[in-house]
């Protein structure tokens, strides 16, 4: 058996440098990368010299120094020629946590759009009907809005691995095996997603990747996939794995970044599945673009007003190249209201979430069809300037920073390329009118007027001054506006500060 890197890494004493689960032995080229996993054991692999000790006596002479000072030159420009030469993008300066240089290339600025078969179809997948999802995803132009991403959920696998410990898909389901499937998908214009566990099995208890980590990232790229959802079922002893959340998350996030390095192709998207479980919010972004927040969604607004909840307080964590994720979408599922509906699919969007279509396309209504694909909804979500979530600025009904899974809050904005972004969230069961003044939130301008765009009745609605009253906003409804700059306030618009605290006159009379 090979010399595995799992628990007990004195076994792999003598590799060099290495990571995951592959053969400690076979890899050395990580070594030159510089990169060290977290380990089992908190044991660091160190490169071994030689151990023999050689005395060296250096002369100095002219002629020695200068051809030293040549041989270190050329030794420094050999050193910068190396490096790599794609320049740091600003969300790797902005992370603060920088990722695995192989995993930040690019890949997973935006939330990721696209289908999931687990809402619609749990375990009842085959490759017609990835095929079928795939073609309506085209023909209604859900690819062109943005919705790229084909993926398959958990229940794709044989139960077995091969004889030689490899994947198998599932012969029933998938006949034509992946590259079949996956090079249709592409020829469609759009992306392949496949589902895998960082335990021994998945949820459905099919195989999981612990120990096969390298193997297992390489079978999904050769089956020609892009992207990777990673869930957190059937976990390992500890005194097997050794490893906290972030641990066991990691094997997988390094054997996609060794195998990107070593075939010089882009890193699998990697969409960590662990429920919100240790604080992904936290630590995710340096292993992959995203990662759930919460325990599985359902069709129904209990579970949307639970996530938004939770979300709410972690909007922060949002940024290019790394997203909450919400979980798939229930738009057209269950027994959710148009409202409902639209509630959810806006607040998703604007949160920065990837949106997932979760809903069975072949009997899809207009109505779904018609929140789906709010090309001014989309295009927040898309903003490819500004890549932070809307925050609330007040909770409403609760007070400020609420936990409430019933009643979220209420009032939110954020900053887009085009204006500042309001939602107003209904969490009432009856209609209600929803008043806020502009200040409140962080992104407008003292003195200033807005314009006001109804980012779902698609109409320009005036000018605001100070405030914004929006009317009988239906039951679990919503509200999304983009304000723009439209120039100063009226003259004479009272009273002098909209925001009364230490409101001072140039004289030092305060203004109560
Ligand atoms: C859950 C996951 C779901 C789905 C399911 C498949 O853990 O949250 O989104 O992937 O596993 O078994």
């Amino acid at each position: 058996m090979d010399k595995l890197y799992s628990s007990g890494c004195e076994i792999c004493a003598d590799c060099i440098c290495s990571g995951g689960a592959s053969p400690c032995s076979t890899q050395p080229e990580k070594c030159r990368h510089g990169f060290f996993s977290s380990l089992p054991n908190n044991q660091a692999h160190v490169y071994k010299a030689s151990s023999k000790e050689r005395s060296i006596t250096i002369v100095f002479t002219p002629r020695s120094i200068i051809m030293t000072f040549l041989t270190l030159s050329f030794a420094a420009l050999l050193a910068y020629l190396s490096l790599p030469s794609k320049p740091l993008t600003t969300a790797a300066l902005h992370d603060g946590v920088r990722k695995h240089p192989s995993l930040h290339n690019g890949v997973g600025k935006l939330p990721f759009m696209g289908y999931n078969t687990w809402n619609a179809y749990h375990c009842d997948i085959d490759e017609d009907l990835i095929l079928t999802t795939a073609n309506l995803m085209k023909s209604l132009g859900l690819a062109e809005l943005g919705y790229q991403h084909m993926n398959i959920d958990d229940c794709w696998a044989e139960k077995n691995r091969s004889a030689s410990g490899d994947l198998v898909a599932n012969a029933t389901r998938f006949p034509s095996g992946f590259n079949n499937l996956t090079s249709q998908i592409h020829d469609l214009g759009l992306k392949a997603g496949i589902y895998g566990d960082s335990g021994w099995f998945t949820c459905q208890l099919y195989p999981g990747s612990y120990l096969n980590e390298a193997r297992d990232a390489e079978q999904f790229q050769n089956w020609g996939f892009d992207l990777l959802k990673y869930d957190n079922c059937a976990v390992p002893f500890d005194e097997i794995i050794e490893l906290g959340m972030v641990g066991k998350y990691t094997r997988m996030a390094d054997a996609i970044a060794n195998l990107s390095e070593t075939t010089g192709q882009p890193p699998l998207l990697f969409s960590l599945c662990q429920w919100g479980r240790e604080q992904p919010w936290l630590w995710a972004r340096k292993l992959g673009q995203t990662w759930r927040t919460t325990d599985d969604i359902d069709a129904d607004w209990e579970h949307l007003a639970s996530i938004i909840n939770q979300n709410s307080f972690i909007t922060w964590a949002s940024d290019f190249y790394g997203h909450n994720d919400m979980d798939i979408l229930e738009v057209g599922n269950g027994n959710l209201t148009f409202d409902e509906a639209k509630s959810h699919f806006t607040a998703w969007s604007l949160m920065k979430s990837p949106l997932l279509i979760g809903t069975d396309l072949t009997v899809v209504t207009n109505e779904t069809l018609e929140v789906l694909m709010n090309p001014e909804i989309i295009a927040i979500n898309q903003d490819h300037v500004v890549g932070t979530s809307i925050s609330p600025f007040r909770w409403g009904i609760n007070p400020d920073w609420t936990f409430n899974a019933t009643h979220p809050a209420q009032y939110w904005s954020g900053e887009s390329q085009n204006g500042t972004i309001f939602m107003l969230l209904n969490v009432l069961d009856e209609p209600a009118d929803m008043f806020f003044n502009l200040t409140e939130s962080p992104w407008i301008n003292a003195g200033r007027q807005y314009s006001v765009r109804d980012l779902w009745t698609h109409t320009d609605n005036g000018t605001a001054v100070r405030n914004f009253t929006a009317e009988a906003v239906p039951a679990h409804g919503v509200v999304a506006l983009l304000m723009k700059d439209a120039g100063p306030e009226p003259a004479g618009t009272q009273p002098p500060c909209a925001r009364p605290e230490w409101c001072i006159d140039q004289n030092g009379t305060l203004v109560q």
